[in-house]
């Protein structure tokens, strides 16, 4: 069963939906980015990487998502991997989501990885995704600590695609990927914030209890860069789709 919460003195613009438990919350997400998407003449998708979104891939893929034309556009990448490394973010989502709907890596868009990364080299990303039209969903993740894509606590609402430094708990919290926190690489390139915040809707997905905190501070507190996910609230057209666990915090407003 799906709940409305709505707070429409903090949170207008942005719809929440509370869905029963994480299978659920991805069946929702599947259909926003379904519905989104067939209105849109050349869509393309936003997509973040992690744990939270793949069960909502996996369903786009079940339900055979229309890739006719559909473009991806991914969020960030780690710099300092071989091209090839399985577990950079463009070669997941090919595993995840691109190679399963039949959509060739030309047709997906990743921030540029290299040692020495240029301001034009970003700037460059930036200006394909504006050739594309830009983004018509964007899907986001949160960190626990408030990152959306990476950045990171105190990153500037106006930010665009640059080199990061990755926190000491974002690299905890991705080392599953690399068998212990010391092999994750310390820099990424990510959208900035006021890249992201272009994209014309967002989807923010959470789920479970270990996002409650942070979800109700990124919805519920002051809009501020020690909480980059509240950056959100500045964007017309957002839905927040968390479960049970994750919205446990949450005002009970409705
Ligand atoms: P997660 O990551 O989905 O693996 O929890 C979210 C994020 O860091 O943005």
């Amino acid at each position: 069963m799906i709940r409305e919460v709505y707070s429409t003195r903090t949170l207008e613009g942005c719809r929440l939906l509370v869905a029963e438990d994480a299978d659920e919350a991805a069946s929702l997400a599947a259909s926003i980015v379904e519905a989104t998407l067939s209105e849109a003449a050349s869509p393309v998708l936003g997509v973040a990487t992690g744990a939270t979104p793949l069960l909502t891939y996996e369903m786009l893929v079940r339900r055979g998502l229309s890739s006719h034309d559909l473009r991806l556009v991914l969020l960030d990448e780690y710099i300092g991997l071989a091209p090839n490394d399985e577990r950079g973010f463009a070669a997941t989502i090919q595993r995840q989501l691109a190679s399963p709907l039949g959509i060739s890596p030309d047709r997906v868009h990743a921030p540029p990885v290299s040692r020495t990364l240029t301001s034009a080299r970003c700037e460059g990303f930036e200006r394909e995704v504006r050739i594309l039209d830009g983004v018509d969903l964007q899907i986001l993740g949160i960190g626990q600590n408030g990152h959306i894509a990476f950045n990171e606590p105190g990153s500037a609402f106006d930010s665009r695609t640059r080199a990061v430094l990755l926190s000491p708990l974002t690299k905890q919290n991705n080392c599953s990927m690399f068998g212990g926190s010391d092999d994750v690489p310390e820099r990424a390139c990510t959208q900035g914030i006021g890249t992201i915040l272009e994209a014309r809707r967002l989807l923010l997905l959470a789920t479970g209890a270990q996002k409650a905190a942070i979800l109700a501070r990124a919805l519920f507190g002051s809009i501020d860069p020690a909480v980059p996910a509240s950056a959100i609230r500045l964007h017309p057209d957002v839905v927040v789709v968390a479960d049970t666990e994750a919205a446990r915090l949450l005002p009970a407003t409705a």
